[in-house]
């Protein structure tokens, strides 16, 4: 199981906490972007995104919590992540953001919320690199795994072509036996607010 930790719930600042997680095994570097729109909190400006990951050497996976994804992608781009994922439920037609991604050689991944069916990825399960199932509703971390989300993971799995299938939220020691189907997990407060960390992503692994 390849683990992308998340940086926002942590005991130290984020600087901090990014560089810590670069002493790790930890696979990628999962940056949560939430405008205040798509949902509730707004968490950072690209220049303290830009700041916070100057030192950082782990492959970047972009998580757009965002109504409007292209503006961000513009930026994120600057970055050369590895990854870029943004809402299904924030775009009616996902394509040109996945060729702009494609285009910048960024793989594209497809995120979808607890309420969303798998039914809404269906075109475009063929052009995207990732989907991200989200076992929490966006907007914070330290939230509680639902479990209802094991069977959307295990539904994909059933259908899994060229993409990878990502767990986001929730995953600790235990629930990341009902994200076994997954190829990765995402988790935060789990690794962040712990005192080894590298100790609970080997767990994770
Ligand atoms: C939630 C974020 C998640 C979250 C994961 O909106 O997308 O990436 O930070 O943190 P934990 O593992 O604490 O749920
Ligand atoms: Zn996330």
């Amino acid at each position: 199981m390849k683990v992308a930790v998340s940086f926002i719930k942590s005991k130290y600042l984020e600087k901090e906490t990014i560089d810590i997680i670069n002493q790790t095994s930890a696979d990628f570097l999962h940056v949560d972007i939430m405008d205040g729109k798509f949902v509730e909190n707004k968490n950072y400006d690209f220049d303290d995104i830009e700041m916070f990951v100057k030192d950082n050497h782990l492959p970047l996976d972009v998580h757009l919590m965002v109504e409007d994804p292209l503006s961000y992608i513009e930026d994120y781009i600057k970055l050369k992540p590895y990854n870029i994922t943004f809402h299904i439920e924030a775009v009616r037609n996902p394509l040109m953001l996945i060729d702009l991604l494609h285009d910048n050689g960024i793989k594209c991944g497809l995120a979808i919320n607890p309420d969303t069916p798998i039914s809404m990825l269906m075109p475009y399960l063929n052009k995207i690199d990732t989907v991200l199932v989200m076992t929490v509703y966006p907007g914070k971390g330290g939230q509680s795994y639902i479990k209802g989300m094991t069977n959307k993971i295990d539904e994909l799995a059933k259908i899994k072509s060229n993409f990878v299938i990502e767990a986001d939220g929730g995953i600790n020691n235990e629930t990341v036996e009902d994200a076994k189907n997954c190829d990765i997990v995402v988790s935060g407060s789990y690794v962040c607010m712990a005192d080894d960390y590298e100790e609970k992503i080997l767990k994770l692994k």
